[in-house]
């Protein structure tokens, strides 16, 4: 068996900044609020125009890693390409990226495991090295969100919360000690409508929207349980990282960094706490970001990178918790 490790990091957010006073243009809100109740001051969002979307912010995240990285798309053997907001709703993103990197005719697949889709993407890709199938692969998270939120009174639960933006790494067969030392994904699909978008589906097809239009129907947005979510969130974030620590006879004392999933600052802070984690020991950048679903790890990962708080012999830990309920971690030693 092969191990795999990190070798480039790259991330790429839109150039437009969203304020939370910005919000207060399309919603009942303030700054106090969406600052108290999720740490969030600002937000990048994509503008009609601008050319974002899943792919090509990925394609963008993409070529920064790759020069990081020191090698060329055509070094890529596959692409793992995480999204909950696709250009199309078939087929993914990752064979786009394929076209738009000028990769060769490599395999892509997408993973829809939403917040934790980075965690499942990473999980995926160091099993294909670790068989020794591919050698170098390009993991992606890019969410392009802005434009599926109900941006009314009604939606600001979850309006407020999230951004757009991309991030990636390149994943290749490791020599020495450093490399992913483990991965542990988790889901319990019984809670899965307590944060979910229903339309388009197969019981819920596009035209069924149309023909039936209801003004009230509003299973074409992001639809979420906030505090339920947030009581299974600081759950499952301290097992899922635990769970990794003590596959390795490691302690959140060892832990030189932990990345976690950027969904609410409230929810990293207790996790810290549990974990009696130092300030230093934890990355939050969720108040520029909101909450960028499957690219926030990448996204974080890279800034933590290019921020010099991680060098070459330290643990990182990443994790996460979202919809599906899904959730789990990486141990890397970097
Ligand atoms: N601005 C102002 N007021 C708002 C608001 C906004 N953007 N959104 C909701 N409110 C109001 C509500 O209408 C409600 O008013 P009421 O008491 O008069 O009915 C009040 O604020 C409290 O709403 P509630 O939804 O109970 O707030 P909360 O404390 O649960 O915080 C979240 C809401 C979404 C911030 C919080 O539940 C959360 O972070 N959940 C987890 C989110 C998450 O991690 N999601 C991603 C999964 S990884």
């Amino acid at each position: 068996m092969y191990k795999s490790k990190i070798i480039g990091l790259g991330k790429y957010v839109p150039e437009n900044v969203v304020t939370n006073d910005d919000l207060t243009k399309y919603m009942d809100t303030n700054d106090a609020w969406i600052r108290e109740r999720t740490g969030i001051e600002e937000r990048r969002w994509a503008v009609p125009g601008d050319g974002n979307t899943a792919a090509t912010m990925g394609v963008k995240a993409a070529k920064i890693a790759l020069e990081r990285a020191g090698l060329t798309p055509k070094d890529i053997d596959f692409i793992v390409f995480a999204t909950l907001s696709p250009d199309y709703y078939f087929p993914g993103s990752g064979v786009q990226v394929q076209d738009l990197l000028g990769c060769e005719t490599i395999g892509a697949l997408d993973i829809r495991n939403q917040c934790s889709g980075f965690v499942y993407a990473l999980t995926t890709a160091d099993q294909f090295i670790k068989t020794g199938m591919y050698k170098n692969i390009l993991v992606i998270g890019s969410e392009l969100q802005s434009t599926g939120l109900d941006l009314s009174t009604r939606g600001r639960g979850v309006g407020v919360i999230f951004g757009d933006g991309a991030g990636a790494v390149i994943l290749t067969r490791s020599y020495d000690e450093s490399g992913i030392l483990s991965n542990h994904i988790h889901s319990e699909g019984k809670y899965a409508k307590e944060l979910t978008v229903q339309v388009p589906g197969g019981p819920n097809p596009p035209n069924k929207l149309v023909e039936d239009w209801d003004p009230e129907n509003l299973t074409y947005y992001p639809y979420m349980n906030g505090n339920f979510v947030f009581k299974h969130a600081v759950t499952r974030f301290p097992e899922a990282i635990m769970e990794g620590l003590q596959a390795n006879n490691l302690t959140p004392a060892d832990i030189d960094l932990l990345i976690p999933h950027q969904a609410n600052l409230r929810i990293s802070q207790f996790v810290q706490r549990k974990l009696q984690m130092k300030d230093e020991q934890i990355m939050n950048n969720i108040q520029k970001y909101g909450n960028t679903t499957a690219a926030s790890i990448p996204i974080a990962l890279t800034e933590a990178w290019e921020q010099g708080r991680i060098k070459r012999g330290d643990l990182v830990v990443t994790a996460a918790f979202g919809s599906g309920f899904t959730w789990g971690s990486n141990i890397i030693r970097f």
